[in-house]
């Protein structure tokens, strides 16, 4: 009994320190995407020319992004929503019409932050074999789900989000207006596409099809997309 102990003790130990890296690792994304914390880019602004100029990207992230965040805490300074993160915020406004400004800049920080994260300068559009199965398993092929991602896409009327989120054991494509965010709802997001005009126009102008190709193709994060749906 002791000679088995010592031949499973090892690999038993070096899989549970695995298992809690993973796990922390993940519960770190979430928490940073939902954190009230002044929201921070994970590179520098001009490592995504040519996707998105320095000029756009000056102008996205630090007058919306950072407008929503700003107006965000001075609308819950002195008040209880000042101890929750964003994710209570958003659930707890929701369907308020009196806190309808305090869910449109919660949800527009939570929005805003996932959407950086949705970006990387560091291989991006480049699919791992695992996380490619999903996408089959998910849309029938690749070329599918990037035909639908960009139908989506033109098919929001006027401002609003495209989104991959968490259904079952796989991933669907969802759209919404305006603010208005997933985890509103219950659901699970993974990656965002920002297709408000202040995130496109500088760079495409009408030729929202073309950003959001572009995107698929060069700059979506598949590596954070998949560390969230394993968490
Ligand atoms: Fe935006």
């Amino acid at each position: 009994m002791k000679k088995i102990w010592h031949i499973i003790a090892l690999p038993v130990f070096v899989l549970l320190i695995l298992f809690s890296i993973g796990c922390s690792g993940n519960k770190e994304d979430l928490k940073q995407i939902e954190s009230l914390r002044k929201p921070v880019l994970d590179y520098q602004k001009k490592m995504l020319t040519p996707f998105l100029s320095t000029k756009a990207v000056d102008c996205h992230y630090d007058k919306h992004h950072l407008g929503y965040y700003e107006q965000l805490l001075s609308l819950i300074s002195n008040t209880p929503l000042a101890h929750n993160d964003l994710r209570e915020i958003i659930e707890k406004t929701k369907g308020d019409s009196k806190k309808v400004k305090i869910f449109n800049n919660a949800a527009q920080v939570y929005n805003h932050n996932l959407f950086w994260k949705s970006i990387t300068p560091y291989k991006g559009g480049k699919l791992s074999p695992e996380m490619k199965q999903l996408i089959v398993n998910s849309f029938g092929s690749y070329e599918r789900f990037t035909q639908l991602f960009v139908d989506a896409c033109t098919s929001v009327f006027g401002s609003g989000w495209v989104w991959l989120i968490r259904q079952g054991t796989g991933i669907e494509i969802m759209t919404t207006s305006n603010a208005d965010t997933p985890i509103a709802y219950g659901l699970e997001p993974i990656i965002v596409l920002d297709v408000w005009e202040h995130s496109y126009y500088l760079d495409y102008q009408h030729n929202r099809a073309a950003y959001a190709e572009t995107f698929l193709a060069h700059w979506v994060n598949w590596d954070y997309a998949y560390r969230v749906l394993t968490q």
